[in-house]
């Protein structure tokens, strides 16, 4: 038996003691062989929950260590993962049919949910409401246009420097979209991309606060506007 040191008060051993004896390569591996059946309800996929590729976690869970502060859109593996790598997550989801088959998941297989802030809502109405910087963001929740983007505007102006922003369902227009303008910003840089999800690492800080002119995503080559005449454009026609 492996020797457990004891704690004075057991609410306090951290989600480092509670998880030592597992690499985050074999938390993903039990996730993936015994994953949270959260979308039973909803759309039922194939193993009972929408997921994303094995790489995605992996990424995930390289970045992700006790303590870590995660908040991610939507509900599914990823949220286990977060709460078994012992990260302060916060998870938005809007149905509560996959927030009760979730909590049982965490019971049923010993996850801790003690640094676990679970809000039932959509994103766009409850981000708007949530403050406290960021490490770590997952946007994988409503893929309608523009729910992606108002995520990135709510959750990731929380990001701190050097924070990391993952999205998932890089195919889909709305997801491209904010693709299209991070990669035209300096203070963004690509970290990882596949076929299916991205990451970019936040170069700045702060509030999200630009004037539009100022974005190169307005500039050549996206567009064939002459800079320095955006302030004074006439779009009353
Ligand atoms: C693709 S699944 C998430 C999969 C999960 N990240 C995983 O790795 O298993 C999309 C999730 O987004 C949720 N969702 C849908 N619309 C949403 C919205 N407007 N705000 C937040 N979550 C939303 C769905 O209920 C679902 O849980």
């Amino acid at each position: 038996m492996k020797f457990q040191r004891k704690s004075k008060n057991p609410s306090k051993i951290d989600e480092q003691t509670l998880h030592a004896d597992m690499t985050s390569g074999q938390i993903l591996e039990a996730l993936l062989n015994d994953p949270p059946t959260v979308h039973i309800e909803l759309g039922n996929p194939e193993g009972g929950v929408w997921r994303t590729h094995r790489d995605c976690y992996e990424f995930l869970a390289n970045a992700c260590s006790p303590g870590t502060r995660t908040l991610e859109t939507g509900l599914g593996i990823s949220t286990a993962l977060f709460l078994k790598l012992g990260a302060k997550h916060t998870c938005v989801t809007p149905f509560d049919s996959e927030v009760r088959r979730l909590r049982a998941y965490c019971r049923t297989h010993a996850i801790p949910t003690r640094q676990f802030q679970l809000i039932l809502g959509t994103s766009e109405r409850v981000l708007p409401t949530l403050k406290g910087e960021l490490d770590l963001l997952f946007i994988d929740g409503g893929h309608a246009f523009p729910i992606p983007m108002i995520d990135w505007y709510y959750a990731g102006s929380r990001l701190r420097r050097g924070g990391l922003i993952v999205m998932d369902d890089v195919q889909l227009p709305a997801v491209q979209v904010l693709i299209q303008y991070l990669s035209s910003d300096p203070r963004w840089e690509m970290r990882q991309r596949t076929v299916k999800w991205i990451a970019f690492e936040r170069l700045s800080e702060g509030p999200f606060r630009d004037e539009w002119n100022d974005q190169l995503f307005y500039k050549p080559p996206q567009s064939d506007i002459p800079p320095n005449n955006h302030a004074n454009a006439d779009f009353s026609n």
